[in-house]
């Protein structure tokens, strides 16, 4: 989601891409120019990312049935919604306006049931625009703990701060961007571009939010890897005029095996809601992409809870309807317009046939199956904060400045979670060289830190709105993925208290370019000089030093790497840290003797010093591994950003033809040594790892599901007489800009204000989209997550860990997988856990295989399928240090 300003983007009318009925269009009604584009293919029939490639249709929108463990949510659901009115239906799905109420984004509420609205809310890291809220560290950062237990932890902590806010839907986390490319500006809100570990990580952190009380919104809905060209406004704001957002060009196999994996991962875990993204996905929005929402989410993925578009997401009335969106955020079609492609205009395309009723039941049903499910009742306590004003007293309505009263209570819902950072900040933190004994230190006698990084922003924690700056320590980055810090512990201030204890002298030098006074301080007798450096990224509505979101290139910033070389020249015992979003180049200077440490914090969050503080000195040892992949040059990871657009003023084409080859996966098939590789990171003490045992178990074999659906409830009777859809009376107390549910006069054409109105169904929605009657199921799906046959353990794989060392730790064993085709990444994780292991002492390193863990999807029969190529299990503590390994 993003924020107010600079938005003056139109609603174009005519997507220059158009194939056929099924790409629907930006008009409210989805009308097609059904021209189709020359050298069009269908990425089901052809390998690889091409250009220009269409997205199939899906028709109809595949309606809930609480199948999975959401039966009792489901039938809650269906009680409530078959008490409603259509009117109060669409109040479910339709916001009420950008800054219409206090959350960033609300639905209407439903006063005759006493039923107050959904609140949406960011962030991924805490509760966006409040006070007395955390601020953990990045989805990035917690997973390089490789730890399941802090991914729950994480996710628990931050859904109670949004609970106790009263917010309906914490808007994350984040499995898109997966992290295609390393400069993608949001790849530290998500996980890793490992598939794998980020379907893990989203999965324990949803089921952490939920936990809670409060419905976790995986993010964004799919192949959303960068921010520039992701909406026409933005990208006309730094000097380039498209017509049409970006599409991500993506094969099936890909989408499957690489994008899609992680949300599986998520519907399985329960999650309540996802949210569509700004990009196009094969030349079609990704909220109104049939084959996306319908075919892949709802059918194959069998998700049972709402899909809501990203903020100004939305381009089509009826046609997002039908193609699987559930609900419109914030609501109006461009911020603060007034205008909706739903609210009267989603009231009007039901009464008038459009819309067939099932569909507008069954948004409802999904999201109040979502509402039950993570138990929230129908008396919720009001929400206690306003986004959009730090004062007590403020509008109501902000959008209008209207309804003046108390927004803000302040209430401080901290709880204890400070613990909770500063442990997942420490146990985050990869160290990645460490010699000489360089660490963890022992009461030295000089400490002197070095950078920017290490010291506050001198115009205060928040002092640049929403993380728009880079100034002193990287704590958080930038972007509606940020929230307010409490305080932000620096380096230099935790740092500084444990000097002071230890009786250390202790000096800082804050600024990158003191460059004299700094030599005069590191090339003092006896100093362990720490540098502190960073570099930052975020959403694509901000640019910070001409960065548009996504980083302009891998280096680090304010001359970090020039400092480093400097120190390093002069003191032989130089420890870098780097704060940061992604990997950065350390060609230059990482082997270099006189640097004796590096160490990644990733953005660790309000507790960083501490959290730094205790792996330096050794009272975290760390076990951290690297989420991605360091590699020696930009050009070596074999994807990049698109930043200039390819197709005049039409959607850039960014074509993902490399496949599943991201990160390590492209690294190891194109033979290429990494400076640190993926899955890296030491310890103060060491393991030996042997006696590997697989285990192969009986089970049946895979079926496909098969049979068909039951037809689409219908959940009572609504009127036709328009005059009972007019605003309430007179008295009705009207907000302008607001979006309403209702008519403002029974003539539907200008009730809908829209001129191309009175076209039906037939003749702009694509064949199916209305057809209620029962439906084939898909051989892949049938369960929330796919076929349930997919998570069958066919193996199981154990390991003895020894820690050899001399000093208590933790250790990542992980185990990979050679699925042995001609296209085939060489090796894919497959499986992981954090141990603890005290110095001396062995423990079983334990993984189960699943089926999906050892098949490709296979594009012909649409299914996956475990291939006759011959497989190998490898394991060992990084994925390029696999000392065990067995064929199966
Ligand atoms: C698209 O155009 C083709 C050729 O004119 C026509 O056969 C087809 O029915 C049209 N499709 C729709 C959905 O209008
Ligand atoms: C209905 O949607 C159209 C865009 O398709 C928009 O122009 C119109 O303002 C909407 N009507 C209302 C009442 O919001
Ligand atoms: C729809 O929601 C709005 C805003 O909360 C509320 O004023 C209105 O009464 C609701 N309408 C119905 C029919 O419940
Ligand atoms: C942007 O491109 C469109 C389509 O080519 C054109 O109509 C419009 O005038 C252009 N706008 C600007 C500001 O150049
Ligand atoms: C029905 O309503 C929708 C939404 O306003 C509109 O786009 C469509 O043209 C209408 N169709 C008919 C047949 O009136
Ligand atoms: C903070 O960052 C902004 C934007 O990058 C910069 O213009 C400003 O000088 C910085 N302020 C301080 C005090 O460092
Ligand atoms: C990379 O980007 C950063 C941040 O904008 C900038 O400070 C740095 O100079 C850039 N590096 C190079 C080599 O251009
Ligand atoms: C290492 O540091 C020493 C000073 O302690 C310096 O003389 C030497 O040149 C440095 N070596 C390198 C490779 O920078
Ligand atoms: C670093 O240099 C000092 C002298 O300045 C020397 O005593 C020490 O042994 C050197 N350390 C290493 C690791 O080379």
């Amino acid at each position: 989601m993003l924020r107010a300003l600079t938005f003056a983007v139109g609603v174009a009318l005519a997507t220059p891409l158009a194939s056929a009925s099924h790409l629907l269009q930006r008009q409210s009604t989805g009308n097609s120019s059904n021209s189709t584009y020359p050298g069009a293919v269908d990425p089901a029939a052809e390998p690889g990312a091409q250009s220009f490639q269409t997205s199939g249709p899906f028709y109809p929108s595949p309606w809930v049935n609480g199948q999975g463990d959401w039966a009792d949510a489901y039938a809650k659901a269906k009680d409530f919604v078959s008490q409603l009115t259509l009117l109060e239906k669409v109040n479910l799905t339709t916001g009420v306006g950008w800054e219409g109420e206090q959350c960033v984004g609300q639905v209407g509420s439903i006063p005759r049931l006493g039923f107050r609205s959904l609140c949406m809310q960011d962030s991924p890291v805490g509760v966006r625009d409040t006070d007395y809220n955390s601020v953990f560290s990045s989805g990035q950062t917690v997973a390089a703990t490789f730890d399941r237990g802090l991914f729950y932890a994480r996710g628990n902590a931050m859904g109670a701060e949004h609970k106790a806010k009263g917010v309906t839907v914490q808007l994350g986390p984040v499995a898109g961007p997966l992290g295609r490319s390393p400069e993608g500006g949001r790849n530290w809100e998500g996980f890793s571009p490992d598939p794998y570990l980020t379907g893990v990580a989203i999965a324990e952190t949803i089921k952490g939010i939920q936990d809670a009380g409060v419905i976790a919104c995986a993010k964004h809905f799919i192949g959303n890897e960068q921010e520039h060209f992701r909406q026409t406004g933005e990208a006309q704001g730094y000097g380039f005029n498209i017509t049409d957002s970006i599409s991500s060009n993506i094969d099936d196999v890909t989408m499957h095996e690489l994008y899609l994996w992680p949300f599986a991962d998520a519907v399985r875990a329960g999650v309540g809601s996802i949210m569509c993204s700004y990009n196009q996905v094969n030349n079609s929005y990704s909220c109104q992409n049939s084959k996306v929402l319908n075919d892949l989410l709802k059918n194959e993925l069998g998700f049972q809870g709402f899909v809501m578009s990203d903020w100004q997401a939305q381009h089509t009335g009826a046609a997002s309807a039908v193609a699987g969106l559930d609900m419109t955020m914030p609501g109006d079609t461009v911020f603060s317009s007034g205008e909706s492609f739903w609210g009267t205009n989603l009231t009007l395309a039901v009464l008038n046939g459009t819309i067939p009723e099932w569909r507008i039941d069954d948004m409802a049903l999904r999201i109040m199956s979502a509402y039950f499910k993570v138990g929230l009742t129908l008396n919720e306590p009001p929400i206690n904060f306003d986004s959009w004003t730090l004062d007590t007293y403020g509008p109501l309505h902000a959008s209008v400045g209207a309804n003046i009263q108390q927004v803000n209570f302040h209430v401080d819902v901290r709880g204890d979670h400070a613990s909770v950072i500063r442990n997942i900040g420490a146990r985050a933190t990869v160290l990645l060289k460490n010699v000489n004994n360089a660490l963890p230190l022992s009461k030295p006698k000089f400490v002197a830190v070095i950078g920017e990084d290490a010291g506050p922003n001198l115009w205060g924690p928040n002092g640049c709105s929403d993380r728009g700056c880079d100034n002193g320590t990287l704590g958080m980055a930038w972007g509606s993925g940020s929230a307010n810090f409490p305080y932000l512990v620096t380096p230099d201030s935790a740092l500084q208290s444990q000097a002071l204890a230890d009786g250390t002298r202790y000096e800082s030098v804050l600024d990158n370019y003191a460059t004299s006074q700094i030599n005069a301080l590191v090339s003092q007798a006896d100093a362990t000089a720490i540098v502190f450096v960073n570099a930052d990224s975020g959403e694509g509505y901000i640019s910070v030093d001409g960065n548009e979101g996504d980083r302009n290139n891998l280096t680090l910033w304010h001359s970090g790497d020039a400092l480093i070389q400097n120190v390093s020249a002069i003191c032989n015992n130089t420890i870098v840290v780097i704060h940061s979003t992604g990997p950065t180049l350390l060609t230059e200077w990482y082997d270099s003797p006189n640097i004796t440490a590096i160490l990644w914090a990733g953005v660790p969050g309000q507790e960083s010093g501490n959290s730094i503080t205790d792996v330096l000195y050794g009272k975290v040892n760390p076990a951290a591994r690297t989420p991605f992949t360091w590699g020696p040059t930009r050009e070596s990871y074999g994807t990049d950003l698109l930043y200039t657009p390819n197709n005049g003023n039409g959607a850039p084409q960014d074509d993902f033809t490399e496949g599943p080859f991201i990160d390590y996966r492209s690294f190891d098939a194109q033979n290429i040594t990494p400076i640190y590789e993926f899955g890296f990171g030491l310890s103060y003490t060491t393991f030996e790892y042997s006696n590997l045992q697989v285990t192969k178990l009986n089970v049946s074999a895979y079926t496909p599901s098969s049979g068909m659906t039951e037809a689409a409830p219908v959940l009572g009777n609504f009127s036709t007489n328009l005059t009972d859809y007019l605003f309430p009376n007179s008295s009705f107390p009207y907000i302008r800009q607001y979006i309403y549910p209702y008519l403002n006069t029974t003539d539907e054409k200008q009730a809908s204000a829209d001129p191309n109105y009175g076209q039906t169904a037939a003749e702009f929605l694509p064949p199916h989209a209305t057809d209620g009657s029962p439906q084939p199921l898909l051989p892949s799906g049938g369960a929330p997550g796919g076929n349930p046959q997919l998570y069958d353990v066919l193996y199981t794989v154990t390991a003895t860990i020894k820690n050899n060392g001399t000093l208590n730790g933790e250790e990542v064993p992980q185990l990979y997988i050679s699925l042995g085709g001609p296209n085939n990444p060489p090796l894919v994780l497959r499986g992981f856990e954090r141990l603890s292991i005290d110095a001396g002492q062995s423990t079983t390193f334990t993984a189960d295989i699943l089926r999906r863990d050892l098949s490709n999807w296979d594009t012909v029969s649409q299914n996956w399928v475990i291939t006759s190529y011959p497989k190998t299990v490898c394991v060992g503590p990084s994925s390029r240090n696999l000392p065990l390994s067995q064929s199966l």
